[in-house]
């Protein structure tokens, strides 16, 4: 959770993206999925800006400022991850 005056200047992206730079790079894993509530629009578009796709909805599954909504499944795969990485380079140096 980033602090409200932080958020919206590409922070959520960049973290995001790093934590699948790590997953993949460093500890190897095939693919990192994870669940978000619909209506968080800043955590979907950030997410599918690092590289996570929409892999399915668990409807009625949370609540949004009190009233129920979908929850988002998205999910990465390693092949898949366009980057850029920070790790991969200091691997190969
Ligand atoms: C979700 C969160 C981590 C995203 O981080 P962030 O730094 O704000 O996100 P980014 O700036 O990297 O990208 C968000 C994108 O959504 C857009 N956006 C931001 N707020 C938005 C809103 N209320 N509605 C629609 N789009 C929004 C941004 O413009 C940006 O798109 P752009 O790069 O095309 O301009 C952050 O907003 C946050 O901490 N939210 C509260 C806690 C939370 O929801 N955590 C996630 C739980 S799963």
């Amino acid at each position: 959770m980033l602090a409200p005056e932080a958020r919206g200047h590409g922070l959520g992206t960049q973290a995001t993206r790093l934590t699948l730079d790590y997953a993949f790079h460093i500890t190897n894993l095939r693919m990192v999925w994870l669940k978000v509530l619909a209506p968080n629009t800043a955590g979907i578009w950030a997410y599918e800006k690092a590289g996570f796709r929409t892999a399915g909805d668990l409807r009625e599954a949370g609540y949004w400022l009190g009233q129920t909504c979908d929850e988002v499944i998205m999910d990465a795969v390693a092949g898949e991850f366009e980057g850029p990485s920070v790790v991969k380079p200091l691997l190969t140096s």
